[in-house]
């Protein structure tokens, strides 16, 4: 990193950005670099948070194999909860023995694929919270005279009723919510050929994924546990009436992973994202974040005084379009992107504060806004720590894996 008369230093000494800049000189931008001793701090916490209670890891938020390994490799940690059911039946094969798909399918090829895998079949197990998911994952098994499992995933938002006004503060997933509701579902699911019901997930996304931003955000995750403490025992004694004993109740995601795991009818927390501590995971009193994915970007041109322009950066997050899914310059310090062109889709010019110079060739690094999703665009990440490469690792996308 070079500065030029009289600029201010180039970033904290000993920081961050320039061990990882020390460990990757000579490597060609852009990259990816996972700084190992903040995702180790991460996982310990997540553990710690977790308090005794099993952990699954959400591989939307690694899609690094060998990383996932690494949280494998903790005890404490029962499985994978993958995003997509040909992951699964990947990951499956790849001897992962206990992977949760995280969300429903229609794809009667997968579900085949699987079925038709008795190693797979017996490690997977599929989420439903419509009958018509669950008649599509029965057929296959049926046709390969195997039994599937399955969980039912039930709507964790938090529903109000003010006078006439009915709010869903939540996201919009399953729409079983009530104990009845869910009860139902389980005995029809149940009742058709070859599936198994394993238990129950509620995903309190407006808890687990929303910093606490306000006394209005803080109010609402207050009030969603208070019902999810009660909610989540009641839909499970249901369930258990109508389809006898279950094997799992999991919840939680990385905002949530210690009052989620406080709750005695949860037996399993997942959590992924608090792993690489991206942008959108800064601000949550739960605990602290400890970025530790990052990108790295050169600087190839300078427009003009007070701007640098980087090759790459436009790895913008999913969610509602909005400033907050930009990547955002981490290092060195004093750096922003411009309103105009935001992070560009080949180059993308900062704006640098005020003695800040940059030179050609100088390295940037930035943080993503979500997790897993900025693994896409690279084939491998390198596993840095304190200014070396340990490892280079494939990412999914490297080792030719792209699941949606
Ligand atoms: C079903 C489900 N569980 C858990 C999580 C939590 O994952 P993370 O810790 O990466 O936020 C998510 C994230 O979207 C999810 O969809």
């Amino acid at each position: 990193m070079s500065a030029h008369g009289g600029a201010a230093p180039a970033g904290p000494p000993g920081g961050v950005g320039e061990a990882l800049s020390a460990a990757t000189a000579g490597l060609p931008a852009p990259l990816v670099a996972l700084d190992l001793d903040a995702f180790e701090a991460n996982l310990d916490d997540l553990l710690r948070r977790a308090a005794g209670t099993p952990l699954r890891v959400a591989s939307k938020s690694v899609r690094v194999r060998a990383v996932l390994d690494l949280v494998l490799a903790r005890p404490g940690v029962v499985g994978v909860m993958a995003y997509s059911p040909w992951e699964a039946l990947w990951l499956a094969s790849a001897g992962v023995a206990d992977v949760l798909v995280g969300y429903p399918t229609a794809d009667e090829a997968a579900l085949d694929a699987i079925a038709a895998d008795k190693a797979a079949a017996a490690a997977v197990t599929l989420m439903v919270d419509d009958v018509a998911q669950a008649v599509r994952a029965s057929r296959a098994a049926a046709a390969h005279g195997r039994t599937l499992r399955v969980c039912l995933d039930v709507d964790a938002s938090l529903r109000l009723a003010l006078g006439p006004l009915a709010l869903h503060l939540g996201v919009r997933r399953s729409p079983v919510h009530t104990p009845a509701e869910v009860a139902a579902l389980a005995g029809s699911v149940a009742q058709l050929p070859g599936l198994h019901v394993r238990g129950l997930m509620f995903y309190e996304a407006q808890v687990a994924g929303l910093p606490d931003s306000s006394a209005a955000v803080r109010a609402v995750k207050r009030l969603s546990l208070a019902d999810l403490d009660v909610r989540r025992r009641a839909v499970r004694d249901a369930v258990q009436r109508e389809v006898g004993p279950l094997e799992l109740v999991n919840g939680g995601g990385t905002g949530s992973v210690d009052r989620t795991a406080a709750d005695p009818t949860v037996t399993e927390v997942t959590a992924g994202s608090g792993l690489y501590c991206p942008t959108l995971f800064d601000g949550y009193r739960a605990f602290r974040s400890r970025p530790a994915a990052f990108v790295g970007l050169d600087v190839v041109r300078l427009p003009g005084p007070g701007y640098a322009t980087v090759f790459g950066g436009g790895y913008v997050a999913s969610g509602p379009a909005a400033p907050s899914r930009l990547p955002r310059p981490a290092w060195p310090a004093g750096l922003r992107l411009t309103g105009r062109e935001g992070a560009g889709e080949v180059q993308t010019p900062l704006r640098l504060a005020p003695g800040r110079v940059l030179a050609v060739g100088d390295r940037v690094w930035f943080r993503h806004a979500k997790a897993g999703e900025v693994m896409e665009r690279f084939a491998d990440v390198h596993l840095v720590r304190r200014g070396r490469i340990e490892r280079t690792v494939p990412t999914y996308r490297g080792e030719g894996r792209s699941f949606g």
